[in-house]
Order: C-alpha cells, then structure tokens, then sequence
C-alpha cells in the first residue's frame, strides 16, 4: 500500500490529541529527523501545552545544540524549545565504563532521570517520543539497546519514570519519516540529515569515555564531515579507538600470509594488530562483541598499498568468515611516524534500511585528504583507518 504522508499525520495529530487531551507533553528534541518531527507532529495536535527539550548532553557535535535550538524554534516550526545544560550528570554516568552495553544502558537512565524531572518540573504527564521501527526491531533482536526503546524490553515508564509514553511513529521506517518530515515543512537540513545516534558521540568513543578522546573526536567529526558532504554516501562519520593492543592474539602470522595473498604483496609488508575494545557486530542476526583487526599494508617503498574498496570488502569478508570472532576490519589510510594516544576510524556506508548496508566506495583521494587533515589538527592521533566491514557482520555505528 502506498503511504500517504497527509493521511498519516491527520491520523496521528486526531490520535495524539484524543490521547493527552489537556494535558502537557514532553519531547526530547535532538535534531534528528525522528525527534523533530515527532515534536512537530504533536506541536499541531497540542500546541502551547507542548513543551521541547535540548539535552546538552556533553555527546552532540561541535556547536550541534546551539544550532538545533535556533532553527526549530523559528519558523516555520516555531517549536517551543528549552535548553538544559545537563553535561555534568551524563559525563559522570559514563565515567569509568568501557563495554559498549554498559555504557547505552547508563545513558538511557540518565537521560530519563533528566526526562523525569524536567516532566515533574513542568508538570508533563507524557513523554511523545520518535522511536521508529529499526529502533525496536534491533533492540528486541538483541542487537543494540537504542535509548529509546523503553516498553519492548519490559521497562514501565509510568513505573519507574513517572510519565506516560507515546511513540507516533513506531510503525514506520527512516524513509517514511523523512516524507513526514517534508510534509510539514521540517527544514531540510534536518529532514534530509543523516542519523545520529540518540546517544551521540559517546557511542562513536570506542571503549572508555575521556575528556581529551572526546575532544579528539569532536574535532575529527568536523573534519570528516567537511570534506565528506561534497559527494555524501548514506551515512558517515568517524570513531576514536585508543591505540592498545590485544596481546598474545593467535593466528595473526597466519593472517599476514592470507592478506599479503590476496593483496599481492609479501606478508612482510602486511602489519597486523587486533585492538584491546571491542565493537558490536550482528553475525547470523545476532548481536556479536566482537574483535577489531586492523590491518596496514605497504609497497616495497613503505608507502601505503592503495587498495580498491571492493578488494579490500573481499579481504574482510574472508578473514570474518574464517575467524568468527572478529566483528571489524579497518584498513590503514595513513599515519605519522610516532605512535600517540588514539586511532581514527573513518566509516561510510550505502544503505536503504539501515538494517543492512555495504560499505560506500569513497575515493581513495577522499580518505587521504580527510586522514591528512585529522593527522595536522588532532596531536593525539597517529593513524586514520577505513572501516571495510558491511552489515552484517559488523553493525553501522561502532557500539
Ligand atoms: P546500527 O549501528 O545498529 O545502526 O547498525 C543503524 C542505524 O541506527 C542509528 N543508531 C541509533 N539511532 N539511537 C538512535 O536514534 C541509537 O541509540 C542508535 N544507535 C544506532 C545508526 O546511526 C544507524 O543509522
């Protein structure tokens, strides 16, 4: 059937204004496709007694929160916005957490505690919230805990929140949000931007959060961001991995050989480490913490071995098959002499769904420019990799 973007939200505004009647609601705004136009769709069916909420979590991007705030709350949304200043609380909450689970689940309950009083403060009895379907289907498949997916997993908002939850748009997949969104006049930089997990930047620290890996990333995201937007796959963005190694991994001699094999080099030339974190990865569609293995090959000059993109998927797709515990392989761009503190991972994908997605073909001009700028601004990184793992077996995000 096709979907009628007009027919859904005449459904959903009757729906959510029989449902809070006089009553005020909240949303979480993060300026997100999802979030803004689940607020916008709510704003029609409850106006003044909606009330829109910024986390300035301490994980949005550079200037991200200011930026949000000032261009739904003009027209033509006109949301009416607040923003909470809430970086302390959510810096604390992750502190010291490494495993990527552990540190989802921590966000969830700091961003609902924050949730909760704000709802106590100004009397909200709802909290409309933009999970969409993907959200569940990865969350109850055991993939991923999205922070937004509260009843599926046994939680009872009302319960241990203190507010009701409604989700409009539950049903429904990115695409159709972005039709939504274009129906009511979301400004395109919001209705055509890529996701960005509910989560932020701290999904995009692999491993333990610290104030100077943040940083790192920040200033990498900006980067990558600039250069990547002229020629934009599906999504993209980078990830910050701390240069520790797994000591004692079996096998990498043997992997050398298979590398410089199919690379065409000899295994002298093929340097291989697998990293101390973890990152998730769905392998039979199930979620798997699995290994990062990182990969540098040089030609006889000690030059990095341009490889095409399709050879190097070829090369991960054989290494995972053959060794299961592996959830990534990153392909070394380019990196300084001198080993510091943290690695760069670019990653961009092609995907409809983003239930699955191949790995984008971005030139290799591209990856260099974007290595050779993050090299010159961020003194803490010394090598930028390319992440060549579709999904399956490795998922979109790192965590
Ligand atoms: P994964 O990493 O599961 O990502 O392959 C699939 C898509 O979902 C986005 N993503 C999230 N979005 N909250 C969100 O709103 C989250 O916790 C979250 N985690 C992943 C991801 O960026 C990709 O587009």
């Amino acid at each position: 059937m096709k979907f009628v973007p007009r027919k859904f939200v005449e459904k959903q505004t009757k729906e959510i204004a029989e449902i809070l009647g006089d009553h005020r609601a909240l949303v979480a705004v993060s300026g997100g496709v999802d979030s803004v136009t689940c607020a916008a769709l709510t704003h029609r069916a409850i106006g003044e007694n909606l009330l829109c909420v910024m986390l300035d979590d301490a994980f949005m991007r550079e200037g991200e929160p200011e930026r949000i705030t000032s261009l739904v709350s003009r027209p033509p949304l006109r949301l009416p916005m607040k923003t909470l200043n809430v970086q302390e609380q959510f810096l604390e909450a992750l502190e010291g957490l490494k495993d990527a689970e552990a540190k989802r689940k921590a966000f969830r309950e700091t961003f609902y505690n924050t949730l909760r009083e704000t709802a106590k403060e100004e009397s909200c009895q709802f909290l409309v919230q933009g999970t969409i379907a993907a959200d569940i289907v990865e969350t109850t498949r055991g993939v991923k805990t999205q922070h937004n997916v509260l009843a599926q997993m046994g939680i009872n908002p009302i319960e241990r929140y203190g507010f009701q939850v409604i989700e409009p748009l539950a049903s429904i997949y990115k695409g159709q949000v972005r039709k939504i969104a274009r129906y009511l006049g979301v400004p395109s930089e919001i209705s055509e931007r890529q996701p960005f997990p509910g989560p932020g930047l701290s999904v995009r620290i692999v491993g333990e959060i610290k104030a100077d890996k943040l940083e790192t990333l920040k200033k990498a995201t900006v980067i990558a961001e600039e250069e990547i937007a002229k020629n934009p796959p599906s999504q993209f963005f980078v990830v910050v991995i701390e240069n520790a190694e797994r000591p004692r991994y079996s096998k990498l001699v043997d992997l050398s050989k298979t590398i410089g094999g199919i690379l065409n080099v000899p295994s002298d030339y093929i340097s291989v480490e697998v990293f101390q974190d973890k990152a998730t990865g769905v392998k039979r569609g199930k979620r798997l913490y699995g290994d990062i293995l990182a990969i540098k090959a040089e030609d006889e000059n000690g030059h990095i071995l341009i490889t095409p993109v399709e050879t190097l998927v070829g090369l991960q797709d054989r290494i995972v098959e053959e060794n299961p515990l592996f959830a990534r392989v990153l392909y070394m761009i380019k990196e300084i002499g001198k080993k510091q503190a943290y690695s760069i991972v670019v990653r961009a994908v092609e995907t409809i769904d983003f239930l699955t997605a191949s790995v984008a073909d971005v030139s290799w001009t591209s990856l260099e420019k974007i290595a050779d700028r993050i090299l010159n601004s961020c003194p803490m990184v010394s090598g930028v990799y390319y992440d060549v793992t579709p999904k399956p077996p490795a998922t979109i995000e790192f965590e």
